[in-house]
């Protein structure tokens, strides 16, 4: 071949590789596994964050991936339960080799995948689990969303000072590590602002009749009924009190939002104010293009987990970058060193314990299937 032809195929060989990226050709994905509640009592919670997490991932991915490659999702369902999300974590270790883990997000589910992670030295990141202990499982544990103790005190505060709440009963969910923390947090704090607590009730998640402790309520007749749980529950709790009649404003946690709900509740839902990471009212850039994005792809507004499961995403991302190696105690050392990372729910900086210190907002439930912003309290 001549010299001419020679630079000719060259050039346009360099060129091929600067528009592909020759790394990003070359090299093998980065795994990184999800485990979620995508189906069971809680899937919708599971659906939303996974499609939080998949958005991100295909941006990244689209912009180059991370230290030139690609990173691959691979998902495991949990099925809403604690013995399979602890099976998913270590299928995800011992079959696909993965880097790091984003999930689970119900805590009681954490808590039970977590010590497996933790064990084989593999980075696990809760998008959503909020329990205390969650992160207390070893070194190897981190959470992009805000902590219960901080949740709680926002929520009896707000039922104390800014509703006016004097009597306030629970309804918790005692097989719960997630509703009995908000529990005894918002006990506390609600008591010592000087409101008293009326009535301590339970029940078990998977419960169909709460008319027994609907009824009591009715004559207790407490300003403020605080059930920290999920949708599934409070929607037909919400139902079951217009049927007897029980006219008492609920307090519910980030739990509560779900399509499930209104379909499961009806209009009975609505007035429900709930404490959450997300709303799409919420006005910063990275929110806003989030929000825009969302809706093209999906069709349909996010939810707070579908924010918490992008942001989750770019964190891990971020530390992967920082780390430099694709290596799983580099990425934990990475990740322990997260500083001002700019998410959709705010900006995420992990203190000593892997835990970020975040904004709560107040949302009231709304006819339509809508969500309204009542406050956004900043730490
Ligand atoms: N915080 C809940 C838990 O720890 C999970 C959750 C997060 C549910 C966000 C809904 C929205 O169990």
């Amino acid at each position: 071949m001549s010299k001419k032809t020679f630079g000719v195929l060259a050039l346009i060989l360099l060129l091929a590789i600067g528009l592909v990226g020759l790394p990003a050709l070359a090299a093998e994905p980065i795994k990184i596994g999800t485990v979620l509640p995508t189906t069971g009592p809680i899937a919708t919670f599971g659906q939303s964050t996974l499609n939080g997490i998949k958005m991100a991932i295909e941006e990244i991915n689209a912009a180059g991936g991370v230290l030139g490659r690609r990173i691959e999702l691979v998902n495991e369902d949990t099925k809403s339960d604690a013995t399979e999300t602890r099976n998913a974590v270590a299928k995800l270790i011992n079959r696909d080799n993965v880097l790091a883990i984003i999930g689970e997000v119900a805590s009681t589910n954490t808590l039970a995948g977590a010590p497996v992670a933790q064990s084989q030295g593999v980075p696990m990141v809760t998008p959503g689990s909020t329990n205390e202990k969650v992160t207390e499982v070893g070194d190897y544990i981190f959470r992009t969303c805000f902590v219960d103790p901080y949740q709680g005190k926002i929520v009896a505060s707000y039922a104390a000072r800014s509703m006016k709440a004097k009597r306030a009963a629970l309804l918790t969910a005692l097989s719960s590590d997630y509703s009995v923390g908000l529990a005894n947090v918002f006990k506390a704090e609600f008591t010592r602002l000087g409101g008293k607590i009326v009535s301590e009730q339970s029940y078990s998640e998977g419960d169909q009749d709460f008319s027994a402790q609907l009824t009591k309520l009715r004559s207790i007749k407490p300003d403020v009924l605080y059930i920290p749980g999920y949708y599934t529950e409070i929607a037909l709790i919400a139902r079951q009190a217009r049927q007897l009649g029980v006219k008492i404003q609920i307090l519910g946690s980030e739990g509560t939002e779900s399509p499930k709900l209104f379909e499961l509740g009806g209009d009975a839902v609505e007035g429900i104010l709930f404490s959450t990471h997300y709303s799409a009212e919420v006005k910063n850039p990275i929110a806003q293009r989030f929000l825009k994005n969302f809706k093209e792809k999906y069709g349909q507004d996010p939810e707070a987990l579908s924010a918490l499961g992008y942001d989750a995403a770019l964190v891990v991302a971020d530390a992967v970058k920082r780390a430099g190696k694709v290596d799983r105690k580099a990425l934990r050392d990475a990740l322990a060193k997260t500083r001002n990372v700019k998410v959709v729910t705010g900006v995420i900086t992990l203190d000593a314990r892997r835990n970020p210190i975040k904004s709560v907002v107040i949302l009231r439930v709304e006819k339509g299937q809508k969500y309204k912003l009542v406050e956004q309290i900043n730490p």
